[in-house]
């Protein structure tokens, strides 16, 4: 790029200094004039250990999330973070409040006690494909941070696209069928195991999805009916303890309050190329919020789209990455080897200038 400074936002020239700057690799985009994402990383020789790293959060968390506002996803390299509770610091010291996983579709770990998982950990040789985090249900996070423990050795990246720019896209595939999930919304069809299933990228318990640690069968199932019927769920029980489940009608495309963009928010296309296990058929996965099908085709182009207007960066030991989950959709590459990605969300938060 040219120059890169023209295409950073008030708020993120505010976060550069003698000590922090921003880099300029060759994938990055630019889009409505800004950098995306915006990446950081301290000068040579600045914030060397994790204490003055933390300290750096600590007087950026205001200004930090103004730039995820303004640029969708901030990543982070070279700063000295080594580990889950490092990690775990910057998003406490930038004030991110806690927020737990409570309806996921994926598999995870605990890592910490209080907020770090391990990011999705469905089958290697499979992609994750674009999706806002937790879209199907009525609270999904502000943000989502992803941090890297052990660099995968050969794919594994966590591209990312701007959901502006997706929305954008979609409307030019077919503006008739845009503009009918803009009225009526979708529903997302899935059918949960009992237990996780590892083997399945959508292969998390009810059990899991619900928090219900009750051991007797049948209050297990009056626990996970309750918060259904809070979530507006339809449900129904099948052979082998497993859950079919419809959502709530929930919103396709929502327009960002902070900045008004208009984005794809959901996973539409995420579950009609990618919910499939032996309990799921993705192209039943999603259907309109009127309960009429949706369009296959569309939703086919909109993914070749997402893969036109992604970023990936490679990750590197120690990289962290910040999403603002209301503008920035994610993915994960297939890899190959050993790779550890940890990941934690936060609600949304008020910005106190506007
Ligand atoms: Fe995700």
């Amino acid at each position: 790029m040219s120059d890169i400074n023209q295409y950073l936002s008030e708020a993120s020239r505010e976060l550069l200094s003698d000590r922090v700057e921003a880099l300029d690799l060759e994938m990055l985009r630019v889009v409505d004039g800004a950098i995306f994402p915006l990446v950081l990383s301290p000068r040579e020789g600045e914030l060397t250990d994790p204490t003055e790293c933390h300290a750096w959060f600590a007087a950026h968390g205001e200004t930090l999330r103004e730039a995820l506002r303004d640029h969708g996803t901030i990543f982070f390299r070279g700063f000295s973070l080594r580990g889950a509770e490092d990690f775990e610091g910057a998003i406490d010291q930038a004030q991110f409040k806690e927020m737990p996983y409570v309806g996921g579709a994926a598999p995870r770990a605990v890592v910490t006690a209080r907020r770090i998982l391990t990011a999705n950990e469905s089958p290697p040789d499979q992609p994750i494909p674009f999706h806002h985090e937790m879209a199907q249900v009525p609270n999904p996070p502000g943000y989502v941070f992803f941090y890297c423990e052990i660099a995968p050795e050969e794919g594994g990246s966590t591209p990312i696209v701007h959901s502006h720019r997706v929305y954008q896209r979609f409307r030019a595939i077919n503006e008739d069928f845009c503009q009918k999930l803009e009225e009526v919304g979708v529903r997302y069809v899935r059918v949960m195991p009992s237990e996780d299933d590892p083997t399945s990228p959508i292969g998390r318990s009810w059990r899991a999805t619900f928090q219900v640690s009750a051991e007797d069968a049948v209050e297990a199932r009056r626990i996970a009916e309750q918060k259904m019927k809070e979530a507006g769920t339809e449900w129904r029980w099948l052979e082998g303890d497993e859950l079919h489940t419809i959502t709530a009608t929930v919103p396709a495309i929502r327009v960002d309050p902070r900045t008004q963009k208009s984005t794809f928010f959901n996973s539409a296309v995420a579950a009609y190329t990618g919910w499939a296990d032996q309990r799921n058929d993705p192209t039943r996965a999603v259907r309109c919020g009127d309960d009429s099908p949706v369009d296959g085709e569309v939703l086919l182009a909109t993914a070749e789209a997402m893969k036109e207007e992604r970023v990936a960066i490679p990750w590197r030991e120690g990289d962290m990455m910040w999403i603002d989950n209301q503008l920035t959709m994610h993915s994960r590459q297939p890899y190959r080897g050993a790779r550890r990605i940890l990941a934690a969300i936060a609600p949304q938060q008020e910005l106190n200038r506007a």
